[in-house]
């Protein structure tokens, strides 16, 4: 267990990056295992999540090559060249590598269990197992499928049209690809718009995914998918730590290069400019079928704002260093219509809540979100990550701002998705220190 300690005073300045986006190195491998040929991915992020990713490919026999952590080999084996695992699959805390994962088990010719973490067997998996059935897929798992541990058994997949009862870009991915193993269409239909890093890179692939509108369809490819060279853009929901610590702490001026702005991602920038924010995109481009930016923020005056509707799928793992940059707007602040914060590593309406609360801060729960009244004076306490990466990256950055000294507790799980998230902080000034 190691604890962050921070405190406030000192201004962020200079240039940084931040490590590759957590969603597409998940997908960059697990598609890359069902391509023929080699794919080779840069930047990928290589945080405790996408590590479960790496190892249970290699358990279903693909070859990986770590050129160095950061850079990969995947030794792609055709659509059907998975083997059968000689062991139940780890897929540690990460939800993206379960719920991906059991959408690609489904149309296979062999039998896979797969488990995670204590965490991971709390989090809902009847949102894909349910409509996974629909396509005829035969899935186990404790309460009748509602949680893991899964077991899945081959079986004849059909297509099925689908509407999402919320927006999850998990969901949406785990029925693309259990699309390209069935008889007929596929076709999700989405409530909001979930993020889209699946539909691109496998159409970049030669995959028959195809948008119209709020709804996406796959199919069985007729022609063997292509690997892809790919570098992974940086993760915005890392990206977002940084740009409310600069935005909030007084004298910052910071630059975040190659962050990736895939507008279903942005949500947190539109939110913070909402509230007064100054952010600028510069040298815009784009990588491997991703838009990319420089971004540049100063620290501002903040004001309360009112964010629910579609943006929130848009934001919402970052809604916890949202509402600690709510903290210090002038004003109410209200989030709305993002239930989904229960189910996320931890309640984080609850955690963020009970948190922020020990430095100060004027925050009630409600059912569906929060409300922040502010701007508050924070003061330096100790906190919990309750082994939740964003809420221990949310309250470094609350120490931030926070008088005298704010020490988080389990900090470890940073790495999760922002390994480097502590001395980055440090370069750009921060007076912050890791203890063992
Ligand atoms: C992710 C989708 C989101 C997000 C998670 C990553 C993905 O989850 O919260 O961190 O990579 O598809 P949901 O699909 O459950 O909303």
């Amino acid at each position: 267990m190691t604890q962050i300690i921070v405190s406030s005073g000192r201004p962020l300045t200079g240039a940084c990056s931040v490590p590759g986006d957590k969603s597409i190195s998940h997908r960059a491998v697990m598609f890359g295992a069902i391509a023929e040929g080699d794919t080779h991915i840069r930047n990928f992020l290589d945080g405790g999540d996408c590590r479960s990713t790496v190892a249970v490919m290699r358990a279903l026999g693909v070859q990986i090559d770590v050129i160095t952590p950061t850079e990969l080999i995947v030794h792609g084996r055709g659509l059907d060249g998975l083997q059968e695992p000689t062991d139940v699959l780890d897929c540690g805390n990460s939800g993206t590598t379960i719920r991906l994962l059991t959408g690609l088990l489904v149309g296979q010719s062999f039998t896979s269990f797969l488990n995670g973490t204590a965490q991971i067997r709390r989090r809902p998996m009847g949102r894909i197992v349910r409509p996974l059935r629909g396509m005829g897929a035969d899935i186990m798992g404790r309460q009748n499928g509602e949680y893991a541990p899964l077991g899945v058994r081959p079986a004849r997949l059909r297509g099925i049209d689908y509407t999402m009862p919320v927006a999850s870009a998990q969901v949406k991915s785990c029925l693309l690809l259990a699309g390209l193993y069935a008889h007929g269409l596929t076709l999700v239909t989405e409530p909001g718009p979930a993020r889209d890093h699946t539909e691109r890179m496998l159409m970049a692939m030669g995959a028959p995914i195809q948008r119209y509108g709020d709804k996406v369809s796959s199919e069985r490819p007729r022609s063997p998918l292509k690997p892809l060279d790919l570098t992974v853009p940086g993760d915005m929901s890392s990206a977002a730590f940084l740009l409310a610590a600069a935005a909030i702490t007084p004298g910052s001026h910071i630059t975040i290069r190659g962050v990736g702005v895939n507008p279903t991602r942005t949500g947190i920038v539109d939110a913070l400019m909402e509230m007064g924010a100054s952010i600028v995109f510069e040298n815009q481009r784009e990588e491997g079928g991703e838009p990319v930016a420089d971004l540049v923020v100063k620290t501002s005056a903040l004001r309360g704002a009112t964010f629910g509707g579609q943006q929130i799928v848009t934001m919402i793992d970052e809604l916890p260093i949202l509402a600690v940059a709510a903290t210090q707007a002038e004003g109410r602040t209200v989030v709305r219509d993002a239930h989904e914060l229960r189910v996320k590593e931890t309640d984080r309406i609850a955690t963020t809540v009970s948190e922020l609360r020990k430095l100060g801060a004027r925050i009630e729960p409600t059912a569906d979100g929060f409300i922040i009244d502010g701007p508050t004076p924070l003061v330096g306490a100790p906190v919990e990550s309750h082994d939740d990466h964003r809420l221990a990256m949310a309250m470094t950055v609350a120490g931030l701002v926070a008088r005298g000294q704010t020490v988080v507790h389990g900090a470890q799980v940073t790495a999760d998705s922002f390994p480097g998230f502590e001395v980055t902080l440090q370069a750009l000034g921060a007076d912050l220190t890791v203890e063992p």
